[in-house]
């Protein structure tokens, strides 16, 4: 996969007036993720995670899934973050709808918003559940699943932060691909490589990560404002056990 830059800090969804780096660059993930599809796969199902929380995962997924539908794809984007429900604001809607915890739970079944943008379907989260680990494990959510796929061109579900808890790890036999978010300055090295690990450990598939937040200005670039890069999950990984390595021996002189 190739290297790939995204910027988020002007814009929330892509739209006709965000800027053509920008596009372009959500773009260049979209083709990334593109590479990664076995052609077996009927319609792959993409989930974003990461270590903490406001690493930008909400924003990424939000808009991988709106840069897949403008391609003419048929795009369902699903908030599995009952803890922390994002996604609602993103399309103006109110948090307080029914969504996939309903869905789940069999309370509510018409729980989709068709068309909220071109060839793009949302399930936003719903109300906070008293047991959001249990909803993502269940039977009920593979059986929507299997339904959806025989739908849709693509799935992109939104997760919470796998080290904060552990759904996202829960319904990865269902995940194709999962994106790896992280926020640059902010989340450490050997935290993000524990969480890949354990992730891989139970299964999931890495396909790419993104850093996002990545302050590029001073790069040349004539947009100076902060971007996201995408590599692929090995470039990183090397790129931050240098990091690590220089963090340890930097403390070690330290002391
Ligand atoms: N690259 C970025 N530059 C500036 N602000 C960002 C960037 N990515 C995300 N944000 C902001 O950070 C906050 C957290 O982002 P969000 O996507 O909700 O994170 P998460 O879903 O991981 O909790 C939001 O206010 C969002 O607008
Ligand atoms: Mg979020």
């Amino acid at each position: 996969m190739k290297k790939n830059m995204l910027a988020t800090t002007s814009i929330k969804l892509l739209n006709e007036t965000t800027p053509f780096a920008v596009r372009e660059a959500f773009n260049q993930l979209r083709t990334n993720l593109l590479y990664t599809v076995i052609e077996s796969d009927s319609c792959p199902v993409f989930a974003i995670t990461s270590v903490s929380e406001s690493s930008g995962k909400s924003t990424v997924i939000a808009n991988l899934a709106v840069s897949f539908a403008q391609m003419g794809k048929k795009v369902l984007l699903v908030d599995g973050d009952m803890r922390c429900p994002m996604v609602y604001r993103f399309f103006g809607l109110d948090g307080q709808q029914a969504g996939l915890s309903e869905l789940i739970s069999g309370i509510q079944t018409d729980v989709i918003h068709k068309d909220i943008r071109p060839g793009l379907d949302l399930i936003t989260s719903g109300r906070i559940p008293p047991n959001p680990s249990e909803l993502l494990t269940s039977q009920k959510l593979q059986d929507l699943l299997a339904e959806w796929k025989t739908v849709y061109d693509f799935v992109f579900f939104d997760f919470p932060p796998i080290g904060v808890v552990t759904d996202a790890l829960t319904i990865c036999q269902s995940v194709n691909g999962y994106l790896f978010d992280v926020r640059s300055g902010r989340n450490h090295a050997k935290d993000v490589l524990v969480a890949i690990e354990d992730m891989e450990q139970v299964g999931a598939k890495i396909v790419g990560i993104v850093l996002n937040d990545y302050n590029i200005k001073g790069s040349g670039s004539r947009y100076s404002s902060r971007y996201s890069k995408y590599g692929k999950y090995g470039e990183y990984q090397k790129n931050q056990y240098e990091q690590a390595a220089e963090l340890s021996k930097r403390k070690a002189s330290d002391q």
